[in-house]
């Protein structure tokens, strides 16, 4: 009798905002998953920060706990796929300590940088694929030239979060193409270190990392880290990417017209491309992928589904009493809320903007605010299926990852107010920590080999109705006649 040899187990790690998620997966599917709080610190207004040291924290207590789970044994762990929050800044000296706390892509500060970094370069847009805005990294460094000189003259190295943790793991300083795209130091095209960029603001080119594809091996586990994690030493870490290109993986969109919606903390409207294709005009994001001879377009909405856990804190009820009483409202008597409450990116590069509800009645009930707020949400994404143009017209359907994928409410109220179809997949929370793991999966494949979607759990069919139609329109208008309020 012939023994069957056991499938090797993966981990992936998603570096997120608001916790660090890890997942065990054999064969692309999820055997276990866990995952350890992170809190984000605000010092001033519009300042988004967290210390690097408690992601390491968060990532021991995530795989311990991981590790527990009866499915999952750590010595069947044979690699590893690393995914997280993009943009972020974290600086180093020439020892490799944290210099200051890491600015986060969330973060507005850098506003009067970004005015000048495109001064300086025009072409920005067109060689970065995005115009300068505050969440993105290389302003950040503009920002601490100029108020924290004293720190930008010890940066000997700068990283983009799931990249320490990455040096932390393997000892190495290598990013992937997908997380290099988010700084705008790379030239997307060329997917290579921009020297015009880097020195428009503030940088130097041998401060910044290794580009590698996201399935190739960054390095390999160290003995230290691999006994704190409870997993054997020396296993291949592959590069991963950032949380946007991991989610595309975990739902095939690797390939030209494939397309995802993400509803995290942040909020993203995603389709690969098998070219560049920049479009800066509308915010939309044309970055380098994270696997091979592949590009992607992103709408990146800052609020995503945040405004839901918002309004669950500031109500003292639980996001699904919110979904409840926004399915019991009677939409006709809702007003209207702007979800902006980090200002926005995509379609309107406006980190000023802030939320507002309008058309608040006497008798205006909790239910009515409730769903004001969850079809704010998908107007969003109506909003940012707009600023793709006439190419969206093309993409057959789009995928739902992130734990706003759990609201079915949500999901028919964005499949009406963007005219396509969603697809729930099955595999829906896992999204970027799974996708890090299929990374894992394919290292050192040299193409891009297609990735199978996922099966579909659940399908939302567009029926907008003429109400739906005209309230989006008032939204739109709403916001063009609040953004002068300051
Ligand atoms: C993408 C973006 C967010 C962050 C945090 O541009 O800003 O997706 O990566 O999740």
């Amino acid at each position: 009798m012939r023994l069957r040899r056991p499938l090797s187990m993966q981990l992936g790690i998603d570096l997120g905002t608001s916790a660090v998620k890890v997942v065990a997966c054999r064969n692309r599917r999820i055997i276990a998953t866990s995952s350890a709080a992170l809190s984000t610190d605000s010092p001033k207004p519009g300042w988004s920060e967290q210390d690097p040291s408690r992601w390491l924290d968060a990532l021991l207590a995530a795989t311990r706990r991981l590790l527990s789970a009866p499915e999952v044994d750590g010595a069947e762990i044979d690699c590893i796929g690393l995914s997280g929050q993009m943009h972020g800044a974290v600086l180093l000296d020439r020892e490799g300590s944290v210099l200051r706390p890491c600015i986060l892509w969330n973060d507005n500060r850098s506003h009067d940088d970004c005015t000048e970094l495109s001064r300086r370069v025009p072409r920005i847009g067109q060689l970065a694929g995005v115009p300068p805005l505050p969440g993105f990294t290389a302003p950040k460094l503009m920002w601490v030239a100029r108020n924290e000189p004293e720190i930008h003259a010890r940066i000997a190295h700068v990283l983009l979060p799931k990249d320490f943790l990455g040096l932390l793991l393997h000892g190495n300083f290598v990013t992937d193409s997908s997380d290099a795209a988010g700084t705008l130091w790379l030239d997307q095209r060329a997917r290579r270190w921009s020297g015009e960029l880097c020195q428009a603001s503030a940088t130097r080119t041998e401060w910044l990392p290794t580009i590698l594809d996201g399935n190739n091996v960054a390095g390999s586990l160290r003995p230290g880290p691999a006994k704190s994690l409870g997993l054997k030493p020396n296993i291949p870490i592959v590069a991963g990417g950032g949380d946007a290109a991991t989610g595309a993986v975990a739902v095939g969109a690797t390939e030209a017209g494939r397309g995802f919606i993400s509803l995290g903390t942040s909020g993203q409207l995603f389709v690969a491309t098998g070219d560049y294709v920049p479009n800066p005009e509308r915010y939309v994001h044309a970055f380098a992928h994270t696997v091979p001879e592949r590009w992607y377009q992103m709408a990146a909405m800052l609020n995503g589904s945040r405004p839901l856990s918002w309004l669950s804190t500031i109500l003292g009820c639980s996001v699904s009493d919110i979904l409840e009483r926004a399915t019991a409202a009677e939409p006709d008597r809702v007003p209207l809320f702007l979800p902006y409450l980090t200002g926005e990116r995509s379609p309107h590069g406006d980190p000023n903007i802030r939320g507002a509800f309008y058309g608040l009645e006497d008798s205006t009930d909790a239910a009515a605010v409730c769903r004001s707020v969850v079809e704010a949400i998908a107007f969003t994404f109506a909003d940012a299926a707009d600023s793709f143009g006439q190419q969206f017209g093309s993409v057959p359907h789009l995928f739902a990852i992130g734990g706003g994928a759990r609201s079915a409410l949500l999901l028919q109220l964005i499949s009406d107010a963007t005219g396509k179809t969603i697809l729930k997949a099955d595999n829906a929370e896992g999204g970027p920590a799974l996708g890090a793991a299929i990374l894992a999966t394919l290292r050192e494949t040299r193409t891009a080999k297609p990735v199978q979607p996922p099966e579909a759990a659940a399908q939302f069919n567009p029926q907008p109705s003429p109400a739906m139609i005209e309230r989006l329109a008032r939204f739109r208008s709403l916001y063009l006649s609040l953004k002068e309020i300051r």
